[in-house]
């Protein structure tokens, strides 16, 4: 017999919400507490000195990093926003520059390059990786591309050959917003490694968290001092500091991670590995349930390449499933399983970029002496971002430890119930 759909007044599948994640346990905890019992909070200074590069804690976590991810330099940040922001002025990118970026990702992949003056040009997706595509990217330089944004979106990597081929080919820099993919891999590589920086998050969604936190990474000396010059007050120390500091315009902010974060996070980065593999589990167990249900597309993994799922992504086709996306949505929420629609809206149909408006009502610095392009953010310019948005994409989190195989069965137990309804579903 088919149970009544919750969204005509059956009960739900899902009597009370799943638990939400959440991985801090008793070892975060006893560094938590030792740095609390012991101080300070945080020990940065913003002046020439021992404490210009922060505390014992911020230390131990940035060399834990660098270990990890066989990196030459770790600077940590308060949150991964503010950490793309130092990695686009590390750069030396500013105003008359654009950096191309793909629209489908966080805002902070593309605010980061309009808070330093610089203008985000925007590229668009491969279907498969809902990555920036290489060719679109190409079909984007200008005289005035000075990088490209990489976004491994959702825990999977870009398609990296292609992008270093063009990298080189056309002299740009690779920023690799890695916020979503800690431990993905390309061909053996860490993402978040393989460009010239790359950057992490630890905000409370993240694979490993310290509530919030960011941390930036480089085998470059240049960049990894300029970064800790946007990350403690900058203007004063390069003053003070001279040569080694010294290197062009700088002004930083307090971008600095405290000690209680930096003890947290340094456990988490232990965990890493123990929460990516208990994932994929839940991942390959998910796929197979999945994987007889008409009208999915499931995810995409390349060969030689680790995912590892910070979401797991699901195309829907409307057409061979028979109802819309956003109405199997409503009827799986109402199920007791809410997820995500279409990610995010596509950042260049966002109002900032629409009025091209980021300062007050200046267009700066889109338009202007200092910038000689006319950037294009008009809809339409990523038709795929913008079908993935609108009709295709949708996002499941079940697969998160500490989820389990039972919270995957009560998931495809509340989607089969959906879609043995979608007739009735259809007629709404
Ligand atoms: C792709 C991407 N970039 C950047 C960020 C910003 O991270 P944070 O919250 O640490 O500033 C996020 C967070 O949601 C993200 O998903």
């Amino acid at each position: 017999m088919k149970h009544t759909l919750a969204l005509n007044g059956g009960r739900p599948v899902l009597k009370k919400p799943l638990a939400p994640v959440y991985n801090i346990g008793k070892k975060e905890m006893k560094a938590a507490l030792a740095v609390i019992k012991n101080g300070p909070l945080s020990d940065f200074v913003g002046a020439q000195g021992d404490y210009f590069l922060g505390g014992k804690e911020v230390k131990r976590f940035e060399a834990a990093v660098c270990r990890k991810f066989n990196t030459k330099y770790a600077v940590s940040f308060n949150s991964a926003t503010t950490a793309l922001h130092a990695a686009v002025a590390a750069l030396g990118i500013g105003p008359g520059d654009e950096v191309i970026v793909s629209p489908f990702t966080m805002s902070a992949s593309a605010t980061a390059i309009l808070m330093n003056g610089a203008v985000p040009v925007f590229a668009d997706i491969d279907e498969k990786t809902f990555c920036i595509d290489s060719a679109s990217v190409r079909k984007n330089i200008t005289p005035r591309t000075k990088a490209i944004m990489v976004v491994n979106i959702f825990g999977g990597p870009a398609d990296f050959d292609g992008l270093l081929k063009i990298a080189r080919e056309f002299n740009l820099k690779i920023i690799e917003d890695n916020a979503q993919s800690p431990g993905a891999k390309y061909k053996g590589r860490y993402t978040g490694t393989i460009g010239d920086i790359g950057v992490f998050s630890f905000n409370v969604h993240k694979v490993i968290q310290s509530g919030e936190g960011g941390v930036l990474v480089t085998d470059n000396k240049k960049y990894a001092l300029r970064a800790q010059l946007a990350r403690n007050h900058g203007e004063i120390v390069a003053d003070q500091m001279g040569d080694e500091y010294g290197e062009g315009p700088i002004i930083g902010s307090n971008y600095r991670m405290t000690e209680l974060e930096a003890a947290i996070a340094r456990v988490q980065l232990g965990k890493l590995d123990f929460l990516n593999r208990e994932r994929t589990k839940l991942v390959k167990y998910l796929t197979r349930e999945l994987s007889r249900i008409e009208g999915l597309t499931l995810p995409h993994v390349a060969r030689d390449t680790t995912h590892v799922f910070y979401v797991y992504p699901i195309k829907f086709d409307e057409r061979k499933v028979g109802i819309p996306r956003d109405l199997f949505l409503k009827a799986m929420s109402a199920e007791g399983f809410p997820m995500g629609a279409g990610y995010v809206k596509p950042l260049h149909l966002l109002r900032l970029f629409q009025e091209k408006k980021a300062f007050n009502q200046t267009h700066f610095p889109f338009e202007g002496s200092h910038y000689a392009g006319s950037v294009n953010y008009a809809k339409g310019i990523c038709p795929v971002s913008e079908r993935m948005y609108k009709k295709e994409l949708f996002n499941v989190t079940v697969c998160q430890y500490p989820r389990t195989k039972k919270n995957i069965d009560l998931f495809m137990k509340a989607l089969e119930k959906v879609l043995a309804h979608k007739d009735e579903l259809a007629r709404r």
